[in-house]
């Protein structure tokens, strides 16, 4: 069955209030559309854990720092559509932009601590887009659950911190990173790669995973990195724009690796922006006994 197409906010909050009347548990899964594996495994889980679920589809032109950036997003509602038919989520909510943000809007989210550093400094006033649309999103929606990829794991932390400061009563929840059979993270902007560009992409992901296990292995964390950078490089990346070890519970930035810990990277393959990270496990002795403790 084909999920229904919702455009107006009105016509999605008697939808959901006639499921509310019936007791049902509610997710959403907030997408830019241009959907792959990685959308439709938090779909999975979302249809795991609630009765009905929304997808939204809006590519939020607040978050686009860069009007090419913003030009060149696939718009793809129509494969995307067929794409949740297969999977069986209830209702796609595309709104139009000029009900997101009608003449005279004038509000903006912004979550500091979580949004400074990493894709903050590279894309500013991209959290603060992302945070006003998510917490319009979730507020339309009334969801009980919201899925999010860990792909994004900034952005997480950022609907996170905003869900708890504003009191949104909604649980969020995170989904594992889909990578491709070679290990590259999927990524709508995977499609804009050349054919030469794609075979050199996976480095990104094995360098990072490699870099995780020399960490946990007890290496120097600014040596890892610095050995680390220079093999992206050395890979056919043009820029790496950070490379940094962060608390997991707090993205808060570490040179020793004494807490769980996560390994995010932004690197330019050509014109093509990639970001990916991976949890770095803590040294053997550390984990034990902080599991004691
Ligand atoms: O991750 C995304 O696709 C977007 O940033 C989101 C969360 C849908 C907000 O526009």
């Amino acid at each position: 069955m084909s999920a229904a197409i919702v455009r107006i906010v009105s016509e999605l909050r008697s939808i959901v209030a006639a499921w509310r009347r019936e007791g049902l548990r509610i997710a959403v899964v907030p997408t830019m559309g241009a959907l792959h594996e990685g959308h439709l495994s938090l779909v999975r889980s979302a249809l795991a854990k609630a009765d009905r679920v929304i997808v939204t589809l809006f590519i939020n032109p607040m978050q686009f720092n860069n009007a090419a950036d913003l030009a060149a997003y696939p718009r793809t509602e129509h494969d995307d559509a067929a794409k949740l038919a297969t999977v069986g989520a209830h209702i796609l909510y595309a709104p139009n932009a000029a009900d997101m943000y009608p003449p005279g809007f004038a509000t903006s989210v912004s979550v500091s601590g979580v949004s400074d550093g990493l894709c903050g400094t590279f894309r500013p006033g991209h959290f603060d887009g992302v945070a006003t649309v998510v917490t319009k999103l979730l507020l339309q929606t009334g969801a009980d659950l919201a899925f999010f990829g860990e792909k994004d794991f900034q952005q997480l932390h950022v609907v996170r911190q905003l869900v708890r400061d504003l009191d949104i009563p909604i649980e969020i929840i995170a989904g594992p990173t889909v990578r491709e059979a070679d290990g590259l993270a999927m990524s709508s902007r995977n499609a804009r790669l050349s054919l030469a560009e794609r075979n050199k992409a996976p480095r990104l992901a094995e360098i990072l995973v490699q870099t995780a296990r020399q960490l946990s292995s007890r290496e120097s964390v600014v040596r890892a990195l610095t050995v680390a950078r220079e093999a992206i490089l050395a890979a056919g990346f043009s820029r790496v724009e950070y490379l940094e070890l962060r608390a997991d519970s707090n993205l808060a930035p570490m040179l020793t690796l004494d807490r769980p810990a996560r390994l995010l990277v932004a690197a330019w393959l050509g014109e093509t922006r990639l970001i990916d990270n991976v949890e770095v496990a803590l040294p053997r002795a550390e984990a034990l006994h902080q599991a004691a403790a």
